[in-house]
């Protein structure tokens, strides 16, 4: 089966990336004529305006994938940018995608509700200063001649800069919280492109006529919108690309450092690039049971993001029952457990972060694996572009 899939260059890759993600793809590439690529262009979607980090962050996508165990001799590797194919696919999949289809996916759909919800929050300041303006006006010693106009002005400035200042963290952050998105999203995320997103991602499948794509839950939508993409090109130009499946794989969980989901933007992450020293720091300072507070005290293992790491990492079910037992009982003090996971943790560790150092040592060798990549995804995008030309008669 022709498998590909690709990630957004938005970092370093964390222990949460490697459970939910490159495991199962270092798994499929033994398995399967497999495809990877960075998805840079993807990437600008939602961060066009700060497009410094970009290359840096492919760059680190590239050590970690050979890192990890994506390999070469296996997979094609490649970049998404490299391969402008997957540019005229998409320019001619927009052209029979109905915009309906794509202003129903729901991550479009969560950006619009975002934007109706900051729009939402400057009409409440309004509201809430009405009054004052007025009767600041009306305080003013000179006459206005186009009162309402003024009072107009004033409100919308005053409520920009108070959504503004609501962002900046200046006034109660309990109201963003409640919004649960960045500024970004609500400001800068309403483009063509963010809308024509899974058309991209539609292109980048079905222009190496992809079989099956490992992707989270998440991606169910966009999945499910290249299949229908490629019926309507089917159903137009005749039969040219398989209907492509998601392959969703059951992942262990994998809390963070303070029990969340691992996620770089909740600073809770242990990522592969960091120091032994780090990583003890890290695993130091985690949440444990907040009952547990004396060493001897009982704790509760099951909700306790120490123990996960043990369940993970120990890769011996008796030691990991006795944590549990001896957790349980009182008898370990966090401590003492939090050490034992380290311990673990770094074995498993060390192996990954010695390659990532040998890999950056020559930081040219690895360009080349992802040139002489991005070359074979070419191939086969050529060869698919010429059928496509050929079936739409252009
Ligand atoms: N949208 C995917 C994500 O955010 C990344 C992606 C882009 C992708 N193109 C793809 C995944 C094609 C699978 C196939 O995770
Ligand atoms: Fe968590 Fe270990 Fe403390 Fe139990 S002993 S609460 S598993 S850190």
């Amino acid at each position: 089966m022709r498998i590909i899939s690709g990630m957004r260059p938005t970092g370093k890759l964390h222990l949460g990336h490697y459970f939910g993600v490159i495991r199962n793809w270092v798994k499929l590439q033994s398995e399967h004529d497999t495809l990877f690529f960075i998805a840079d262009w993807h990437a600008l979607t939602t961060s066009y305006k700060n497009t410094k980090s970009l290359k840096a962050h492919v760059r680190e996508l590239m050590v970690d994938w050979l890192a990890l165990g994506l390999d070469p001799s296996k997979s094609v590797l490649f970049v998404q940018s490299k391969v402008k194919e997957h540019a005229e696919l998409h320019l001619l999949f927009s052209m029979i995608t109905p915009k309906s289809w794509l202003e129903w996916n729901p991550t479009y759909k969560d950006m619009k509700y975002n934007l109706l919800k900051l729009q939402d929050l400057e009409l409440q300041f309004r509201g809430a200063l009405r009054d004052h303006v007025r009767e600041f006006l009306g305080s003013i010693p000179f006459k206005i001649e186009d009162f309402e106009r003024l009072e107009e002005h004033l409100l919308e400035s005053v409520s920009e800069a108070m959504v503004e200042a609501v962002f900046e963290g200046e006034i109660d952050r309990e109201i963003l919280k409640g919004l649960n998105v960045s500024k970004r999203d609500f400001y800068e995320t309403d483009t063509y492109g963010f809308l024509g997103y899974p058309v991209l991602q539609a292109a980048d499948i079905l222009i190496y006529k992809g079989e099956g794509v490992p992707v989270g839950e998440d991606q169910l939508p966009h999945i499910e919108l290249t299949r229908e993409i490629a019926r309507r090109f089917n159903y137009l130009y005749g039969e040219t690309f398989p209907e492509p499946k998601a392959l969703l794989t059951e992942t262990p969980k994998v809390p963070g450092t303070d029990g969340r989901k691992m996620s770089k933007s909740y600073n809770n992450a242990i990522f592969f690039a960091d120091s032994p020293q780090e990583v003890q720091q890290k695993i130091m300072k985690m949440f444990t049971d907040p009952q547990k507070l004396r060493k001897n005290d009982p704790g509760r293992p099951e909700i306790c993001p120490v123990f996960a790491y043990h369940k993970l990492f120990s890769g011996d079910q008796e030691a990991t029952a006795q944590v549990k037992e001896d957790c349980s009982s009182g008898k370990l003090g966090c401590v003492e457990c939090k050490r034992m996971v380290f311990t673990n943790l770094e074995v498993f560790i060390s192996p990954f972060r010695e390659q990532r150092e040998s890999l950056l040592k020559n930081t040219s060798a690895l360009e080349d694996i992802f040139e002489e990549g991005s070359k074979r995804a070419r191939e086969i995008a050529v060869q698919t572009m010429e059928q496509v030309r050929e079936a739409i008669g252009i």
